[in-house]
């Protein structure tokens, strides 16, 4: 058996030792008494008795020996600025952070939602959050007030750290009106909020409540604030992400666990060592952000590059001349982004010195072969290790751990399970594993999910159980909602969700939502969104609608304008990530008898497919009209 196998039998079978390993490349002040204790599933709590603090972890225990490396570098190429900052210079930031949610009154298990742009002071927040013991809960600058007042009404925030705008392309985008909007929707009031004033968008402040960081920083410039330890199963944050109904779940991770499970990744997973630079191009808002721009290459004492601006500006090799000149040696993002490089100039990717990088990850969405052919021969062989994961598990579920042992990569596959998942086929009627080779099954995960991984829902530990561990009949089996089959070999290959939640360009969106947001425009009746095939995005969703007052879609005009007027509302209430490439009108939706609406044909007509067993349909016609709109 080779050294990977045993790595992952021993891990599976010897689970215990295998954790208690891996725990001793983080600091406890107190060590785990337990490592897991699974008396009572599916909650699986690790690192028992243990306290430990994952700021302490990120960056107090590297002053010692690299206090005057870098740890984080900003990079904004929509502000023009750029600064390092070593683990000395993190360190202080992050102590006059922590220092100001203080005098606000946070306290350990306080949430504090964090809405910001990818600068600096997002990871200072982070960082003081852990630092205190308060429970963050970043929010994707992406999203506009509806998101994020259900995000603030879920979390119930005490303090809220945002800024007055981002940037993108050069454009400013507010975020201020947003906020105020989301805090006035949401039944919970914030006691303060902190503004990052970035000098890119008047504001106006509401007295008593908003205060500015660069005063409340200047107040603090000298104040220590010491880590507070917590228990290993002390929530660190909470990060909300879609499912099958229109409420997003709060994923809520443990502190001990995720920092193993994060330290254990760096060099197993990601091949990266201390002194070493990791640059992951995600945005702090998604979960790639929290664990592989701030604490993963943190814990793993590296320098991490936390970039604000777009791929392809000034121009397409922006990110590779980062690389030549940060000397990045492990690099992250997505599908997505090459295939927007793939469309610029090639020479841009030989005209630097990538010679320190040695992989190039990829993960949020399936990797399509011909774009990693692109980038594999763009970048000279430097190997493209395809992973793949969830927001609630926190780090990779399959791919190829070549720090442990070198492995070849297989096109269209992420790889094989990781240590610690004891990956599952089964059959989504039966709940039977599916063990032999190259049969389609719902990838699941037999429990205690590992290190790192969702604790419960935040708040509703019904919904955990409810959600991930009851839809396989007759078992106990954490469900990820993607179909795959397993080759001879043991490589998975995804094939798609089993629910409704879609993949925008690596952004995962619950088609529910988009319908929910889209049936509120007063003449919308009925709708359904479904994730189409997309070239550049992976998918992109459409909307069918009915709608009230059909005398409104008169002529072509009339219709584009009444598509315009659903996208705003899409825009302003979700943002623009969600809103649906187009709405098209029909006078009715294809339906079971029971009433079902049956997205899986709409989407097989869209892409032109065979809508497949339509004996339950209502109304034939129905399906018919979606082919005609499509023209
Ligand atoms: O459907 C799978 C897809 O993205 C989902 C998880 O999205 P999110 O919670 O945003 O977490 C992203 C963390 C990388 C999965 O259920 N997905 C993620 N990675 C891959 C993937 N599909 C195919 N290949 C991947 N590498």
């Amino acid at each position: 058996m080779g050294s990977f196998a045993n790595f992952h039998k021993r891990s599976i079978e010897d689970r215990d030792s295998f954790w208690a390993e891996q725990a001793k490349t983080v600091d406890w002040e107190i060590q785990p008494q337990q490592i897991c204790d699974y008396s009572n599933p599916p909650f699986a709590k690790w690192f028992v008795g243990g306290t430990t603090n994952l700021c302490h972890n990120a960056v107090d225990r590297h002053l010692k020996d690299r206090g005057d490396q870098a740890a984080l570098i900003f990079v904004s190429t929509e502000t023009e600025q750029e600064k390092t900052y070593t683990y000395k210079e993190l360190h202080a930031e992050v102590q006059r952070m922590a220092a100001i949610l203080k005098d606000f009154g946070v306290v350990k298990g306080d949430r504090v939602l964090i809405y910001l742009p990818m600068i600096a002071e997002a990871s200072f927040a982070m960082l003081a959050c852990a630092r205190i013991g308060a429970i963050h809960s970043v929010v994707f600058g992406g999203f506009a007030s509806h998101s994020l007042a259900t995000r603030i009404e879920d979390a119930s925030p005490k303090v809220i750290i945002s800024a007055d705008a981002g940037s993108r392309g050069g454009k400013v985008v507010a975020y201020k009106p947003l906020l105020d909007e989301a805090i006035s929707l949401s039944s919970h009031k914030p006691k303060a909020v902190l503004m990052v004033d970035r000098h890119l968008s008047e504001f106006a402040k509401v007295a008593g409540r908003d205060f500015d960081y660069a005063q409340a920083r200047e107040k603090h410039f000298n104040t220590q604030v010491p880590c507070e330890w917590v228990e290993s199963t002390h929530p660190s944050y909470t990060l909300y992400t879609s499912g099958t109904t229109g409420k997003p779940k709060g994923v809520q991770r443990d502190t001990g666990g995720y920092a193993v499970a994060l330290a254990s990744s760096i060099p197993n997973i990601f091949q990266g060592k201390p002194g070493e630079t990791f640059f992951c191009t995600s945005d702090i808002g998604w979960v790639v952000g929290h664990s592989y721009i701030i604490y993963g290459p943190l814990i793993g004492g590296m320098a991490t590059i936390l970039y604000e601006g777009l791929p392809i500006r000034p121009d397409g090799g922006i990110w590779w001349s980062l690389v030549e000149k940060y000397k990045v040696s492990v690099m992250f993002s997505a599908p997505t982004a090459i295939r927007v490089l793939k469309k610029q100039d090639p020479a841009l990717l030989t005209k630097y010195n990538l010679s320190s990088l040695k992989a190039l990850f990829l993960a949020g969405e399936p990797l399509d072969e011909p774009t990693a052919k692109w980038i594999s021969e763009g970048l000279g062989g430097t190997p493209i290790i395809d992973n793949y994961w969830q927001t609630e598990t926190g780090w990779p579920i399959l791919t190829i751990c070549n720090g442990v042992e070198k492995a070849p990569s297989k096109f269209g596959s992420p790889g094989k399970a990781v240590y610690g998942y004891d990956v599952k086929l089964v059959d989504d009627q039966t709940g039977e594993e599916l063990a032999g080779a190259n049969q389609k099954g719902v990838l699941t995960i037999e429990g205690p999910l590992p290190p790192g991984n969702l604790q419960t829902v935040w708040g509703d530990d019904a919904r955990f159980v409810n959600t991930y561990w009851k839809t396989v009949p007759n078992r106990m089996l954490y469900s990820t909602f993607d179909w795959a089959v397993r080759d001879e070999d043991g490589y998975f290959f995804i094939l798609g969700r089993t629910d409704d939640v879609i993949n925008v360009a690596g952004h995962r969106l619950g088609t529910r939502e988009i319908e929910e947001s889209i049936s509120s425009h007063p003449n919308i009746a009925e709708v359904a969104v479904v994730g189409v095939a997309d070239q550049l995005k992976g998918q992109v969703a459409m909307a069918f609608a009915i709608a009230k007052d059909a005398s409104a879609l008169g002529d072509a005009a009339a219709r584009l304008k009444l598509e315009g007027e659903v996208m705003k509302v899409v825009d302003n209430q979700l943002g623009a990530v969600a809103r649906p490439s187009r709405v098209l009108f029909v006078s009715a939706l294809p339906k079971t008898r029971s009433g079902k609406l049956l997205r899986r044909a709409i989407q097989a007509i869209c892409e032109k497919r065979d809508p497949g067993d339509l004996t339950t349909m209502d109304d034939p016609l129905a399906l018919k009209q979606i082919q005609d709109v499509l023209g």
